[in-house]
C-alpha cells in the first residue's frame, strides 16, 4: 500500500512492491553466486540497514552480518572523499566470503575506501551490493557485482536514505522537492 508522501517529497521512483521485488530477485541471483557457501554481510550504518535486512531474508544460503559506520569529512569542493571507519566491525572477515552492502554509490568513494579497508583484512572474496547507483555521478571506478537500481542524478530518500536524518523509513525510493542541499 501507497503511504501519503512527506511534503518534501516531490514523485516516488519506486514503489516499495517494486522495491521487494527487485531485492527479491537480486537475493536469489546471490543466492546462486554463493550456493554451497556461507556468506557475511557487511552493513554500512545507517543507511544500509533496511535494505540489508530485506536482502538478508531473500538469500538462501547461510548467512552472517556485521556493521560499521563511517564518518566522511568530505567536504565537496576543498577534499572530496576523506572517509574513515567510527564503529568498525565486531568480528573477523579473514577467510570468509564478504558482501559489502551499500544504499547508494555515488561518487564512488565510500565504496573505494571500504573496499581498500576489507580488502586488506584477508576475506576469502570481497564483493559489492547496492539498492542504488548513481553512475552518472561516479568519479572514481569500483566494481559493483550486484544492484537493485540504476537511478538518475536526482537526490532520493527512503528504505534507507535520508535528508538530514529523516525519510530512512519510507517503504518506497523517492525524489526530494528540492534538489540536494544537504
Ligand atoms: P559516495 O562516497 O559519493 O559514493 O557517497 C555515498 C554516500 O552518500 C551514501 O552512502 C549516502 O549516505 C550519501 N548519498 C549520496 N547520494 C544520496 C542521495 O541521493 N540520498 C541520500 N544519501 C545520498
Ligand atoms: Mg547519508
Amino acid at each position: 500500500m501507497l503511504k501519503p508522501a512527506a511534503p518534501e517529497i516531490e514523485r516516488i521512483l519506486y514503489t516499495e512492491e517494486q522495491v521487494q521485488q527487485r531485492i527479491a530477485e537480486v537475493g536469489a541471483e546471490i543466492s546462486e553466486r554463493y550456493r554451497g557457501r556461507e556468506l557475511k554481510l557487511i552493513g554500512v550504518l545507517k543507511g544500509s540497514v533496511f535494505f540489508l535486512t530485506a536482502l538478508a531474508r531473500s538469500i538462501d544460503v547461510p548467512v552472517r552480518m556485521d556493521f560499521l559506520s563511517i564518518s566522511s569529512f568530505s567536504s565537496k569542493t576543498t577534499a572530496p572523499g576523506l572517509v574513515r571507519i567510527a564503529k568498525d566491525l565486531d568480528e573477523s572477515i579473514e577467510e570468509e566470503d564478504v558482501l559489502l552492502v551499500e544504499d547508494i554509490i555515488d561518487t564512488g568513494f565510500t565504496a573505494r575506501y571500504l573496499l581498500q579497508t576489507l580488502a586488506a583484512r584477508g576475506p576469502n572474496s570481497l564483493a559489492v551490493c547496492t539498492l542504488l547507483d548513481r553512475t552518472c555521478r561516479r568519479i572514481v571506478q569500483i566494481p559493483v557485482e550486484f544492484r537493485c537500481f540504476e537511478i538518475p542524478d536526482r537526490f532520493v530518500v527512503g528504505c534507507g536514505l535520508d535528508y538530514q536524518q529523516l525519510y530512512r523509513n519510507l517503504s518506497y525510493i523517492a525524489v526530494m522537492k528540492h534538489e540536494r542541499s544537504q
